[in-house]
């Protein structure tokens, strides 16, 4: 296999001094795509360290008075199978820094975690989100969501689809167990499936620091991983500090 066959095609990288600018750029890529739709808006979050700044930006006042919470959905890429109240839970984390303050309850869709496993977990939500879409086949005109964020391991994994993993290759299904993480914290996941996830109006990465240095090299050169296969439908945007972005790519 080429290792070019995986590069990204109708992706754009976004250079950005450091986190705190790389937050602020994706809240302003967030807003324009809530601006640009004037219906119900569907967002899916994703959890990690990464977009913790980008979240606490939508707490403040100057951003969470431009968001019309009414009409803006609040999903979740992937989750780690812990109740919903542990520090390790996504959309904890998601709701405690932001949702809970400013979002209906009706808007915010957490994946169940009270379910027996993650298999049933995975299809209630595969449920929920087939109801919210109106449908269980995804039509490439009408994307599931607006905007979908992303972050990427050590590994290239990226929601909770890690390499060599069967639910990277899953196709039939929007959602799908993974009974054990490649990486910390080794705990079993839920995750969108690669139609799910890719069928968004813009994808948007964010990656910051110089420990994501080696991993981001890897992906921009094209290697086949789960980070380099997901890309939306739409416009695939990889909003990158200084310190994470391979020499060759700084400045261009
Ligand atoms: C998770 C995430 C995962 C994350 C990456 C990057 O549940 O862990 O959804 O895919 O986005 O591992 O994580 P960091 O932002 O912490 O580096």
């Amino acid at each position: 296999m080429a290792r070019d066959d995986h590069r990204q095609v109708n992706t754009k990288v976004i250079e950005v001094s450091d986190s705190v600018a790389l937050a602020k750029a994706a809240a302003e890529r967030v807003m324009a795509r809530i601006a640009a739709n004037g219906d119900r808006v569907a967002i899916c979050l994703t959890g990690g360290s990464s977009p913790k700044q980008l979240y606490q930006l939508f707490a403040t006042d100057a951003f969470r008075s431009r968001i019309p919470w009414d009409r803006v959905h609040w999903f979740i890429g992937d989750e780690r199978f812990v109740p919903a109240d542990d520090p390790l839970n996504n959309m904890g984390m998601a709701r405690q820094i932001f949702l809970d303050r400013w979002a209906p309850a009706s808007n915010i869709h957490p994946i169940p975690t009270d379910t027996a496993d993650p298999d049933k977990a995975a299809r209630r939500y595969e449920n929920e989100l087939q109801t919210f879409y109106g449908a269980a086949q995804l039509d490439p005109a009408r994307p599931l969501f607006d905007v979908v964020l992303m972050g990427v391991g050590p590994d290239g994994h990226t929601a909770s689809l890690f390499p060599d993993y069967p639910a990277i290759e899953a196709t039939g299904r929007w959602v799908v167990g993974v009974p054990q993480a490649h990486v910390e914290p080794f705990v079993p996941r839920v995750t969108l499936t690669l139609p799910a996830l890719n069928s968004c109006r813009e994808m948007l990465f964010e990656v910051a620091g110089s420990e994501k240095r080696a991993i981001l090299t890897r992906v921009l050169d094209g290697e086949n991983l789960p980070a380099n296969r997901a890309r939306s439908t739409g416009e695939t945007i990889w909003l990158v500090d200084t310190a994470a972005l391979p020499e060759h790519f700084r400045g261009r």
